[in-house]
């Protein structure tokens, strides 16, 4: 039987562990605040003379604080990726952790509702359910995910195939549901293909943007959201540069809420579409070496695909410069088995791109996130693209008939070369194409759970 390791989760500013504190929000990359310093942050930004002492090690930046750290970095909120200009307060903890003013104001919100959700409006409980009724309310996050529940929606995302073959029909799945694409940050492939999945199942869909809409004049998430509610929105989509705003979303609204994409966190659909895509080509993905290539740390993509490529048996190898890999990834997952099984996720760190690439079934190359990223984690893009883009040299090294995926948008000649991405084992544009019926498959699955409400 496989042994599962087991790792203590630790509050990143007070040091206690999981069981000394009533909750641990956990952000990107391995960093975690408890609720004993979400209540004492939340109360030195709003009285700086607090009497709710700040842990050792931890403080508000004041304007005498540098605005970069000593290697040259500017610092940003560990859990948003915002920079000190973006926002109005920065908290630094021990080693380099720091949180910014509007995520202690988001963490404090979940702790609240989670203590008390009555007094939220919402005594129903709204985290994504066990799907072993084969309905989920929420799709925001693939971590809980089993292969058969994998397996289950590809089955479906086959039917959807098929529909979207007929363009001149319509399904009726999502006919007279409102359904609202609200997108705080910017998206090509993912918001189309979500507008285009709903307009297939039949839905009312409408498109916000957080510059075009009332967020400028103020609004605050929770009420635009409960604004959309009140024009009948049934199904949210949302992407926003702040890891866990679907799951505040979640706990708002009577509807089903999708993630498409939030901060360093999650993003679902995308793991779910590349998946779908590798499983078509190359049949299932058990015992198969799958390298995910580059800024590993930023990346929303690789977190989910993780969790969904694991679920089905393959071996994850992760490289990419030191700076650019979550500390304790391989251990993080391996302490989460399967879902229904103890079989553990096997995830391997391997720094060496020619070592990471021999004898890979499938490589993922990801974009360089130069937005979220601090400066000071890369020499220069020049050296960046010299020792970890994908080139056909490299490719290689590759098992034959090795496939290449990129999430999208590229950055070509940094993390990809051009002959790689629109080489023969390119499958990107198919990636592109397999979304829009995956997610129509995800949205049907939460309409299902609409309807189970409804009867
Ligand atoms: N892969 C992805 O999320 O692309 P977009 O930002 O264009 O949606």
């Amino acid at each position: 039987m496989a042994k599962t390791t087991r790792i203590t989760y630790r509050c990143s500013f007070c040091g206690k562990e999981q069981n000394e504190v009533q909750r641990l929000i956990a952000g990107p990359g391995g960093v975690y605040v408890c609720d004993e310093c979400t209540h004492a942050f939340t109360e030195v930004l709003a009285n700086a003379e607090s009497a709710l002492a700040l842990p050792a090690h931890t403080r508000v930046l004041t304007a005498a604080d540098p605005y970069k750290e000593k290697v040259g970095g500017l610092v940003r909120c560990s859990f948003c990726g915002k920079s000190r200009e973006q926002v109005n307060a920065m908290i630094a903890g021990p080693g380099g952790v720091h949180i910014c003013n509007e995520c202690v104001d988001l963490c404090l919100q979940i702790i609240e509702e989670e203590r008390n959700p009555a007094a939220h409006g919402h005594a129903e409980q709204t985290h994504a359910p066990s799907s072993a009724d084969g309905v989920r309310k929420h799709l925001l996050d693939v971590d809980d995910w089993s292969a058969s529940e994998i397996g289950a929606l590809f089955a479906r995302a086959d039917a959807m195939g098929a529909a979207l073959a007929r363009p001149e029909t319509k399904l009726d799945t999502l006919r007279g549901k409102v359904m609202v694409n609200l997108f705080y940050e910017n998206s090509t492939r993912t918001r189309v293909s979500f507008e285009l999945a709903g307009k297939k199942l039949g839905a009312d869909v409408t498109n916000v943007t957080a510059s075009a809409s009332s967020v400028t004049k103020g609004e605050s998430l929770i009420d635009t959201v409960r604004t959309l509610q009140a024009l009948g929105a049934r199904i949210v989509v949302v992407r926003s540069s702040q890891a866990g705003a679907p799951d505040l979303i979640a706990r708002h609204i009577d509807g089903s809420v999708l993630n498409a994409g939030d901060g360093w966190h999650a993003h679902p659909t995308q793991a779910l579409l590349d998946l779908y895509t590798i499983v078509r080509r190359l049949g299932p993905v058990r015992g198969r070496r799958i390298v995910i290539l580059g800024d590993i740390l930023h990346s929303r993509v690789a977190r989910s695909n993780i969790w969904t490529l694991t679920a089905m048996g393959a071996t994850v190898v992760l490289c990419g410069p030191p700076t650019l890999l979550p500390p304790a990834a391989a251990d993080l997952y391996a302490a989460r088995p399967v879902p229904g099984t103890d079989a553990r996720r096997e995830v391997i760190v391997e720094p060496h791109i020619e070592r990471a690439l021999e004898g890979a079934d499938v490589v993922m190359a990801l974009r360089l996130q130069r937005e979220r990223q601090q400066a000071g984690l890369l020499p220069s893009i020049r050296e960046y693209s010299a020792v970890w883009g994908l080139t056909p040299e490299r490719l290689k090294l590759a098992n034959p008939g090795a496939l290449v995926l990129h999430p999208g948008p590229m950055n070509e000649g940094v993390e990809i070369d051009p002959a790689v991405a629109y080489g023969d084992a390119s499958v990107i544009e198919e990636q592109v194409t397999n979304g829009v019926a995956i997610r129509m498959a995800a949205l049907e699955l939460v309409a299902g759970a609409d309807q189970k409400r409804g009867e």
